[in-house]
C-alpha cells in the first residue's frame, strides 16, 4: 500500500474539486439526475488533502463520508453548484470539475405532487450554465481540469471540450463500460493536454487516477 501521505507537495494550495451529480427538481417528490457516485471526486479530495492542500470539496448528494481536513460544501442544484464554485474561484490554485453536472433543468418546478392525467406527458427544461466553460473563458493563474463522460468517440470527443473550455487537463471517461467508471471503484482514462499526445492511464483505482491527476498538474 502506497503512503500518499509522505509527499507534501500540494502544500498550502488552494484546491476546489466537485463530486458527484447535481440533481434537478421536477416537483417535491421527484428529480432528474444521473448516475455518478462521487468516487473519483472523493478521491481527488482524498489525495489532495494528503499531500498537504487546502481543499474545498463541492459536493452533490452522496452517501460517501468527507474526509477529514477538507471543507465540504453540499448542493443539489446545477445553479448552487455554480454559485459556490464562482465564490471561491478566484482565489483558488487549482480547480477540478469532476462532478457529471445536469445539463438541463425543469424550467418551472411544480409546487405541488405532479397528478397523472393524459398517457402522454412531457417536461419543459432550459438549459444549466456550463460552469466550466465561464471558468475556462476567466481563469487567470488557475489550473483548471475537466472530466468528459463519453459514449462514443471518446477520443475527438473529449479533444474538442478540452479545447472549448479551456482547461489545462482533460481526463476522458469512457462511461459505456460497466467495469469502469460510475459507482465503480476503479476506473480506465485517457488524460489530454492542450499540444501535447493523449495519454491512456490504464484501469486502476479512482485513487491511483487522483495521484496521477495531481503529479500531472505539478508538473506543468
Ligand atoms: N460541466 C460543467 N457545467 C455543466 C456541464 C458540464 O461545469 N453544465 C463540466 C463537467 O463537470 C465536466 C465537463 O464540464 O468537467 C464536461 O462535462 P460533460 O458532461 O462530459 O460534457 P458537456 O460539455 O456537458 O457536453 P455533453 O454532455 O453534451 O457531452
Ligand atoms: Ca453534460
Amino acid at each position: 500500500v502506497q503512503n500518499f501521505s509522505l509527499k507534501q507537495d500540494l502544500y498550502g494550495k488552494k484546491i476546489l474539486i466537485t463530486a458527484g451529480r447535481t440533481v434537478e427538481p421536477i416537483d417535491p417528490v421527484r428529480y432528474i439526475t444521473n448516475h455518478s457516485t462521487g468516487k473519483m471526486g472523493f478521491a481527488l479530495a482524498k489525495n489532495a488533502v494528503a499531500r498537504g492542500g487546502k481543499v474545498i470539496l463541492v459536493a452533490g448528494p452522496t452517501d460517501l463520508k468527507i474526509e477529514t481536513g477538507a471543507t465540504l460544501i453540499q448542493v443539489q442544484t446545477t445553479a448552487q453548484m455554480d454559485e459556490v464554485v464562482e465564490h471561491y474561484f478566484s482565489e483558488m490554485d487549482i480547480v477540478i470539475m469532476a462532478a457529471a453536472v445536469s445539463d438541463y433543468r425543469v424550467e418551472k418546478p411544480a409546487a405541488q405532487k405532479i397528478k397523472k392525467h393524459s398517457e402522454k406527458m412531457s417536461l419543459s427544461l432550459i438549459k444549466n450554465p456550463d460552469i466550466l466553460l465561464k471558468l475556462g473563458t476567466k481563469k487567470q493563474k488557475q489550473l483548471l481540469v475537466g472530466f468528459a463522460a463519453e459514449t462514443q468517440h471518446l477520443l475527438s470527443n473529449a479533444t474538442k471540450k478540452m479545447k472549448e473550455k479551456n482547461v489545462d487537463l482533460l481526463v476522458a471517461n469512457d462511461v459505456s463500460r460497466s467495469d469502469i467508471g460510475f459507482g465503480s471503484d476503479q476506473n480506465e482514462v485517457t488524460f489530454l493536454q492542450p499540444d501535447k499526445k493523449p495519454r491512456l492511464i490504464k484501469k486502476t483505482s479512482k485513487e491511483e487516477i487522483a495521484e496521477k491527476i495531481f503529479d500531472m498538474l505539478l508538473s506543468k
